[in-house]
């Protein structure tokens, strides 16, 4: 399973792409309007020369025309740009329309697995599952990513990848990769915690110590 950031600050870019572990980023409008000030496409630019990998700018329109407008602007900006659009019928109409042009998509905010076939019929590059805002309904958020996963398997003309989003910790890391999502896109902070472990602390400490005192 491969590791996305999810986020549009680009010291954490920096900082996680030096680890060698990410293959790509996704944003969304709320996490650009965290980075006070800056500019959109700057930014997503900017993110392209540290990241090799797909990079997701999401649309804001409610209808097909104005994502397939934006999803235009959007990919002139980067080859590795993915056009983000919401799981709705507009957006159905924009990944078809741009899937025809050869411009790939991450349709997000799927909540269901009607969702994320259709999102696939209409020639999703990626599905977004959000397992964290699923499990704070109260239901198994990971249970979803299995659903999609299994009906995905089911069919060979499915090429779309599922990317388990809106992750919170690091078990959702593990999870999505035991319930068959191909990507898992992750706050800085969760991956930070996902290297963290206490014996491991303790353990530098220890050696540390007896190297000190060799006689
Ligand atoms: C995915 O692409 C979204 O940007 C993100 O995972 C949403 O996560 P949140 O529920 O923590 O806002």
């Amino acid at each position: 399973m491969q590791l996305y950031l999810d986020t549009a600050n680009l010291d954490e870019i920096r900082e996680a792409a030096s680890w060698g572990v990410l293959s790509g980023v996704t944003t969304n409008p709320t996490l650009i309007a965290r980075e006070k000030g800056v500019d959109f496409k700057a930014t997503i630019s900017e993110i392209a020369t540290l990241v090799d990998g797909p990079i997701s700018a999401e649309t804001i329109s409610l209808d097909a025309e104005g994502m397939l407008r934006e999803g235009l602007e959007y990919a002139a900006w980067h080859p590795n740009v993915i056009i983000k659009v919401p799981s709705t019928t507009e957006g159905l109409k924009a990944v078809y329309q741009l899937a025809r042009k050869g411009i790939r998509t991450n349709v997000t905010l799927c909540f269901n697995a009607t969702q994320a076939l259709l999102a696939a019929r209409a020639g999703a590059f990626v599905i977004s599952p959000f397992v964290g805002r699923v499990d704070d309904t109260g239901v198994d958020g990971m249970q979803l990513i299995r659903e999609i996963a299994a009906i995905y398997k089911a069919d060979p003309e499915i090429k779309t990848r599922i990317l388990s989003a809106s992750i919170r910790h690091p078990r959702h890391i593990i999870e999505s990769a035991l319930a068959g999502a191909d990507i898992a896109t992750c706050p800085f902070k969760v991956l930070q915690l996902a290297m963290r472990h206490p014996l491991t602390d303790r353990g530098i400490e220890q050696f540390l110590a007896d190297w000190k005192a060799r006689a």
